[in-house]
């Protein structure tokens, strides 16, 4: 498995690989691989001659007063995960790599970012499909591999790629939990201990409004009520949102039809997490 720093080698590499008529699949991470990470990998590995991971912490998509400092980094960790998974070539760059001098072009979309997320983290989208359309110039895949946990952003990427004609095939793989119902994720290793515990309101919620849904409820509203009423029995959780919309366009619904995002995000203490389900 190769590790590289620099767009140079990861081309270089790349256009060998294209040469001799190999297919690449592509998995973009922040790092701190976890679970949900790896079976991103298992789904690129699966599909494709070559597996290809980004492990990039980037910054245009954390806010000023977010965790870009605190996130969780362990480079060594992470590449004995992906050596597990048989990854092919790792890319680590330098933000200096990723944008240099004089750096001043974005991508950004009217729809999908403005609300769920997007509402208390309004740069965020931009900067995510800025690096991602990048990370996709750089790898050029057949095929790229996004998680479910993050399905405004599964939607944006899926959007961003018919809009933009971008020639790759984007998945999306379920959300990956802990045994007791957790979503994994890179953040969950800021929470304590009563955190931790607190943390599986957002899980246990989510249920209540999935079993409302699959009983026949399609009332947006009291399936959100039955959901938020239930996060705020917990002391120490505070909700940032709880929102139903379609998926594909990101707008709230009204009524429950078609392929619908049931999100929240809740506050745990300081920890921000995200958690969702898709039914339809
Ligand atoms: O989901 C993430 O880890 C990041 O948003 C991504 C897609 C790697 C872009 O930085």
């Amino acid at each position: 498995m190769k590790i590289c720093s620099t767009v140079k080698e990861v081309r270089e590499q790349v256009n060998a690989w294209k040469k001799e008529g190999l297919t690449i699949g592509f998995v973009p991470t922040m790092g701190y691989l976890h679970e949900g990470h790896r079976s991103l990998m298992e789904a690129a590995r699966k599909n494709n001659d070559k597996v290809v991971v980004s492990i990039f912490v980037n910054p245009m998509q954390f806010g000023p007063t977010e965790d870009l400092e605190s996130y969780p980094r362990d480079l060594e960790k992470d590449a004995k995960v992906c050596e597990g998974v048989g990854v092919d070539l790792i890319f680590h760059p330098e933000p200096e790599e990723m944008y240099t001098e004089g750096f001043c072009s974005y991508v950004d979309m009217n729809g999908l970012t403005t609300e769920l997320c997007g509402r208390t983290r309004p740069t965020h989208f931009r900067g995510v499909q800025t690096v991602v359309l990048k990370l996709f110039n750089i790898v050029k895949p057949d095929n790229a591999y996004f998680g479910q946990k993050d399905a405004q952003q599964l939607a944006v990427i899926k959007r961003m790629v018919t809009d933009l004609n971008v020639d790759i095939t984007i998945t999306g793989c379920p959300i990956v939990r802990e045994e007791d119902g957790l979503a994994k994720s890179s953040r969950n290793t800021y929470l304590n201990a009563d955190e931790r515990k607190a943390a599986l309101i957002l899980s246990k919620s989510l249920a209540i409004g999935k079993e409302l849904i699959e009983k026949g409820e399609t009332d947006a509203a009291k399936v959100k009520k039955a959901i938020s009423d239930n996060i705020e029995t917990e002391p120490l959780a505070k909700i940032d949102y709880v929102d139903v919309v379609d998926f594909a366009t990101i707008t709230p619904v009204d009524t429950i039809k078609g392929e619908t995002l049931v999100a929240i995000a809740v506050y745990i203490g300081k920890t921000r997490l995200i958690d969702n389900f898709i039914i339809g």
